[in-house]
C-alpha cells in the first residue's frame, strides 16, 4: 500500500498501579525495576527507536516522577562524571537523553490503560502511532514493532502484535481469533480476555503491542469502562474490529512480562546469564545453587 503516513511517534503508557508487584510498587515504578544495570522502560524505549519511531510520548502519573528523571538530563550527574574524566559512563549517560524527543502527560487517575492512552490524543493528533507497555519486554533480532511496522506499510490499518503462549497463559493474557493469511501475519476475527485454556480460540496472545490508526481514540471514546470500571484498549480493539480490518504479526521474539514478580524474576535471570561481562560467573554460580 502506497502514500501511508510515516509511523514517527510511539505512546508508552505508565501511570498504572502496578498491584502485582506490590510491596515493591508502593513508591517505585515497575518500569525503573533494573535487568541488570538499565531499567526495563529503557528497553522499551530502545526497541521503539530501533524501529524508527523518533517521538515517545510516556503517560505518565504523580508517583513515577523517576521515569522523567531517567530521560531528562542530570546535569550535576553530567558535571562529575566529566570532572573526574570518566568519558564512558558520561556518554552512556547522555545517550540516554538522546534516543528520542520526549513529551509526558499525566493520566490524573489510574481509570485503565485505554483511558491512559486517550490521554495522549492531542499530542498524537491525526497520524498512525506505534503503542508499546511500558512492562512488556521483548526481544528479537528485528525489533518487535519494527515486524509490525511491515505489517502496517502493506495493510494499512491496526497491526497487533502475538506471541505464542501456553495454557497458563491463556489465562493470563488477552488472546485473539484469527484467519491465517500468510506465513506470519493472521487477520483478527475477535479477540477474547484471558479465556483459560479450554475457551481459548487460539494461543496466541498480545504482549501489549500495537500499530494504531486515529481511529483508536474514536472507539476509546465510544466504549464504556469494562473490567473493575477501567477503560481497556482491548475492548477498544474489539470494538474497532467492527468497522476496520486489524492484522496480527506473529512476533520472532522472546517475551518478558516485567509486570508480574515470575515474568520480572525470568527477565533478569536472562540477562544477567547473557552478559557479555557477567554472564560466565552467574552460570557457575546458578549451577552452584540449584
Ligand atoms: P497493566 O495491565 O500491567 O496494569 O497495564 P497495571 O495497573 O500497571 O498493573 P497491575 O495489573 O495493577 O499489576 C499495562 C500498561 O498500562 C499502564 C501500565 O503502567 C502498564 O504499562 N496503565 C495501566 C496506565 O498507564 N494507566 C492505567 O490506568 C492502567
Amino acid at each position: 500500500m502506497k502514500n501511508l503516513k510515516k509511523i514517527r511517534k510511539a505512546v508508552i503508557p505508565v501511570a498504572g498501579l502496578g498491584t502485582r508487584f506490590l510491596p515493591m510498587t508502593k513508591a517505585m515504578p515497575k518500569e525503573m525495576l533494573p535487568l541488570v544495570d538499565k531499567p526495563v522502560i529503557q528497553y522499551i524505549v530502545e526497541e521503539l527507536v530501533a524501529a524508527g519511531i523518533e517521538e515517545v510520548i510516556i503517560v505518565t502519573s504523580a508517583n513515577k516522577r523517576a521515569i522523567e528523571d531517567h530521560f531528562d538530563r542530570n546535569f550535576e550527574l553530567e558535571y562529575r562524571l566529566q570532572k573526574d574524566g570518566k568519558r564512558e559512563l558520561l556518554d552512556e549517560v547522555r545517550k540516554i537523553q538522546n534516543l528520542a524527543r520526549f513529551a509526558f502527560v499525566r493520566q490524573q487517575e489510574p481509570l485503565g490503560n485505554g483511558h491512559a492512552l486517550l490521554q495522549a490524543k492531542l499530542l498524537i493528533g491525526n497520524e498512525p502511532f506505534a503503542f508499546a507497555y511500558g512492562d512488556d519486554i521483548l526481544e528479537g533480532k528485528v525489533p518487535a514493532i519494527k515486524q509490525m511496522l511491515e505489517v502496517y506499510e502493506e495493510y494499512g490499518t491496526t497491526t497487533i502484535g502475538v506471541v505464542k503462549v501456553d495454557d497458563e497463559g491463556t489465562r493470563n493474557y488477552g488472546i485473539i481469533k484469527a484467519e491465517k493469511i500468510s506465513a506470519k501475519v493472521s487477520r483478527v476475527v475477535g479477540t477474547i480476555e484471558k479465556p483459560g485454556p479450554e475457551a481459548a480460540p487460539s494461543h496466541w496472545a498480545n504482549p501489549g503491542r500495537y500499530i494504531f490508526t486515529p481511529s483508536i481514540f474514536t472507539a476509546l471514546e465510544k466504549i464504556r469502562p469494562g473490567k473493575g470500571g477501567e477503560i481497556w484498549v482491548a475492548d477498544a480493539v474489539s470494538h474497532l474490529l467492527k468497522t476496520e480490518p486489524i492484522y496480527a504479526r506473529e512476533l520472532e521474539c522472546e517475551y518478558f512480562d516485567c509486570g508480574n514478580k515470575l515474568g520480572y524474576l525470568k527477565a533478569v535471570l536472562h540477562h544477567a546469564v547473557k552478559h557479555d561481562h557477567y554472564g560466565k560467573e552467574i552460570k557457575v554460580y546458578l549451577k552452584s545453587i540449584t
